[in-house]
């Protein structure tokens, strides 16, 4: 016979009875010594937590670095040397959607992957994208606010969306990857994805190169149509979830090559445009792809909420050997996603499994809200201390970064280097037939409920990145194609203000 197991409170004493209220008489009141049912529904009404301000709906699985070639010329990260096996914990997400959108919408999917490695947690926090709309970390919140719910409506608007990316150039490459068959990819596993930023790598001399991190797909990219994800959303709106689940249910495991580029420090200050811009492309016929090995995910969570939601992932998580860029929208980074998770998830949110190092951890950081483990007893509480605690390891600090110029609010756009429509027209360039049509379409079906200002300042861009693409989207947007070349002529700012 099947054990029954038995139900208790939430400090252990059996429950009598769960089902029944304590009343005063048969058909009398609840009386306020029906404990249980007293911790039970104050228990329910604080069991949602703030979900992610971005990326909010998401899924998650286990799996493996195998690193199968040798890249220790590069790096001295004990994760990413040859022969090494690194047990992992990968959550993809979309963006601008809540916890309860569904997962075919048109958008970019983030990647967020956590390293267990032997010296210390590493955090990717990526997306399936090789660069960001935006570069400058003050443009972040805005563009979230613009792709999220109007303040009026509480609907989706096209006309933030638009309005908000072609104000800011730099957002042309996202926008055509976004617009194009690939912004609506058929399963997460049929999807590449990036770093993005550009990192470093230095190695057991101390020598700094700069980088970047692609993983390719091996299951192939698949995407989804406009028509086809419309229909998968109206009959599950789990869809990713749900494949990549029953992939690993099944024994299927999603595979992903890793590769890296590499910059060096020589290379970066004479590159024809800013390196350190991640709305710029590293060309590969350049900057080679470098392989490093297989990110394989194989085992799924066994609770949601623990695992999943709970999970907590900070580009300012490194390990030496691997270390950041004067890309100052990383910069932004490294501060916003510890300070999120403080408040979303509690000061102690490492010590939450999902988040725990698997290695020693000694930080010196005591108490706060949610403290479970055991504090570190009764060890030193300050540092330095006599008693040969917890001392700091100058061998793993980085190398010293030289840089040079006035503290000062700098625009990229002041860079005579800059250039925002090289990186879509390249991509435009490389379409086949089929592909451009594709993209020319949904471009002109996302942007149609927009005013025709939005619509002319896109199409001038459109033109500026190869006159091809800009005509065929003025015809497709039943815009003036001579007033398009008109409007690309103009510098930004005159265009922003012909078409306010
Ligand atoms: C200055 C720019 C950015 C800021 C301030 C920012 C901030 C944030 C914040 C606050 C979260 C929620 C964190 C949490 O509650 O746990 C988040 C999630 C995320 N961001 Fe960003 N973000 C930025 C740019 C980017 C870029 C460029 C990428 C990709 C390269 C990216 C990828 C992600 C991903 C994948 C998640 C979801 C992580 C997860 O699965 O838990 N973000 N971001």
């Amino acid at each position: 016979m099947k054990e029954i197991k038995k139900l208790t409170n939430e400090v252990g004493a059996p429950v009598p009875d769960n089902e029944n209220a304590i009343t005063a008489g048969p058909r009398g009141p609840v009386v306020m010594q029906d404990v249980w049912l007293m911790e039970k529904m104050a228990h329910f009404n604080r069991e949602v937590i703030p979900e992610r301000r971005m990326h909010a709906k998401g899924w998650g699985a286990y799996g493996k670095l195998t690193v199968t070639q040798d890249i220790s010329r590069y790096t001295k990260a004990k994760v990413l040397q040859k022969g090494k096996e690194t047990e992992l914990f990968l959550r993809f997400s979309t963006v601008a959607g809540e916890r309860g959108a569904a997962d075919c919408e048109r958008d970019i999917r983030g990647v967020a992957v956590k390293f267990y490695t032997e010296e210390g947690n590493w955090d990717l926090v990526g997306n399936n994208t090789p660069t960001f709309f935006i570069r400058d970390v003050h443009n972040f919140s805005d563009l979230n606010r613009a792709v999220k719910r109007d303040p009026r409506t509480g609907r989706r608007s096209a006309q933030n969306n638009w309005d908000f990316w072609t104000l800011l150039p730099e957002c042309f490459h996202q926008i055509t990857v976004v617009m194009s068959d690939r912004g609506i990819p058929a399963s997460f596993r049929n999807m590449h994805f990036f770093g993005e930023h550009t990192f470093s790598l230095y190695n057991a001399q101390n020598e700094r190169v700069w980088c970047k991190f692609h993983f390719k797909t091996q299951q192939g990219i698949k995407n989804f149509s406009n028509e086809e994800a419309g229909k998968v959303n109206g009959m599950d709106r789990e869809f990713h979830g749900k494949d990549l689940f029953d992939a690993i249910e099944q024994g299927d495991f999603p595979k992903w090559t890793m590769y890296i580029q590499v910059m060096t420090e020589e290379q970066a200050k004479n590159h024809y445009e800013n390196p350190f811009d991640i709305t710029k492309i590293w060309r590969q016929k350049e900057f080679p792809l470098i392989e490093v090995g297989v990110l394989e995910l194989n085992r799924n969570p066994e609770n949601y909420f623990a695992e999943v939601e709970q999970s907590a992932f900070t580009p300012a998580h490194v390990v030496p050997g691997i270390g950041f860029s004067p890309d100052k929208f990383l910069q932004g980074r490294l501060f916003s996603y510890g300070d999120a998770q403080r408040y979303r998830l509690g000061v102690n949110h490492n010590h939450i499994p999902v988040n725990r190092a698997k290695c020693e951890v000694n930080e010196y950081h005591r108490d706060g809200l949610m403290r479970t483990d055991g504090n570190y007893g009764g060890a030193p509480a300050y540092s330095p201390n006599s008693a040969g605690y917890w001392t700091a390891q100058p061998e793993v600090a980085e190398p010293p970064l030289d840089n040079e110029g006035a503290v000062w609010r700098y625009d990229p756009k002041d860079d005579p280097t800059d250039d925002c429509f090289r990186a879509g027209g390249d991509l435009w360039r490389v379409l086949t037939e089929d592909k451009k049509q594709i993209l020319i379409d949904n471009t002109a079906g996302d942007i149609a409920p927009c005013t025709e200002n939005i619509k002319y300042r896109h199409a001038a861009h459109c033109f500026l990145a190869d006159p091809e693409y800009g005509e065929r989207f003025a015809k497709a947007a039943g815009l003036d194609f001579e007033k398009v070349k008109a409007l690309s002529k103009l510098s930004n700012k005159e265009l922003i203000e012909a078409t306010l």
